[in-house]
């Protein structure tokens, strides 16, 4: 008899409409690099996004605007190779995207090419309106990003909550139908009131994917570092750790070099 491999389906953008229609929540985190990819595609993560938080949580950057199309590409392209299951998003960089709309879809063009995406995410409403018409007339998937838009810390100041103003309140919920009217798949919203953020996800019928937006939206999205406990410093009110791994790395590391210095690390069974 033989054995055939169950085969692993894919989830699709129609999926997570899908999803949101029958009131299924979307879970949703990010990665950047091939083995992280390959532990939450198999422990069941809908939908992976190669974040430009990699500027932060990969590189160091202060901020994510330093990353360039090429390192995006690097990153996305070793989550590709690792997932079966989950919806693979990849951020445009800043700078690949708001100057013309020729520059956007040729972007977006090199992140489905050779990284092998299947949707690219972009931050910003109606200032980027054509850029998203055009990535979307070549047939690629786009995903929006209102709110905190952390491409734009410089012109906000800080990475406080947004949209907290009536008027700021009232720009967001025409933008998310802006996005919705141009053929947008979902919406990230990033650290907006609750209450607000309910308000989008009931206007509009794509998928809302909050971070910080309280839970009345149709997912959920965590930088990874953060939710696995990497990074300490980073402690949002919205953030829940689901482990500690700084610890548990730092503990075995210790071990480690103390094995080591010890002369207990290799021993008569750890060699050749
Ligand atoms: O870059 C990123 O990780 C993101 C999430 C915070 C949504 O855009």
């Amino acid at each position: 008899m033989s054995v055939h491999k169950q085969e692993v389906k894919r989830i699709t953008t129609h999926q997570l409409q899908e999803m949101k229609n029958r009131g299924e929540k979307i879970a949703m985190l990010t990665a950047y690099d091939y083995s992280m990819a390959k532990l939450i595609d198999g422990a069941g993560i809908d939908v992976i996004l190669v974040g430009d938080s990699a500027s932060n949580v990969m590189a160091g950057h202060e901020t994510t605007l330093p990353i360039t199309l090429d390192q995006m590409i690097y990153h996305a392209a070793s989550v590709v190779r690792a997932v079966k299951r989950a919806l693979v998003i990849v951020d445009l960089p800043f700078g690949t995207y708001q100057g013309s709309s020729g520059e956007a879809l040729r972007s977006s063009i090199r992140i489905m090419k050779e990284a092998g995406a299947h949707a690219v995410k972009l931050e910003g409403g109606s200032e980027v309106k054509d850029s998203i018409e055009r990535i979307l007339s070549a047939g690629i998937p786009v995903m929006g990003h209102l709110g905190l838009t952390p491409q734009s810390i410089y012109k906000f100041g800080t990475y406080s909550v947004r949209a907290k103003e009536e008027a700021e309140a009232q720009k967001l919920i025409e933008d998310a139908q802006l996005l919705e009217q141009c053929g947008c798949f979902g919406i990230v919203l990033e650290k907006i009131p609750a209450a607000l953020a309910r308000k989008v996800a009931e206007t509009v019928h794509i998928p809302i994917i909050g971070i910080g937006a309280g839970p009345d939206v149709d997912g959920q999205v965590l930088v990874m570092q953060d939710m696995l406990g990497i990074t300490q410093e980073f402690k949002p009110r919205f953030l829940r750790r689901y482990a500690d791994l700084n610890s548990i790395v730092t503990g075995a590391v210790n071990q480690y070099v103390a094995d080591v210095k010890a002369k207990d690390f290799p021993n008569e069974e750890e060699k050749y």
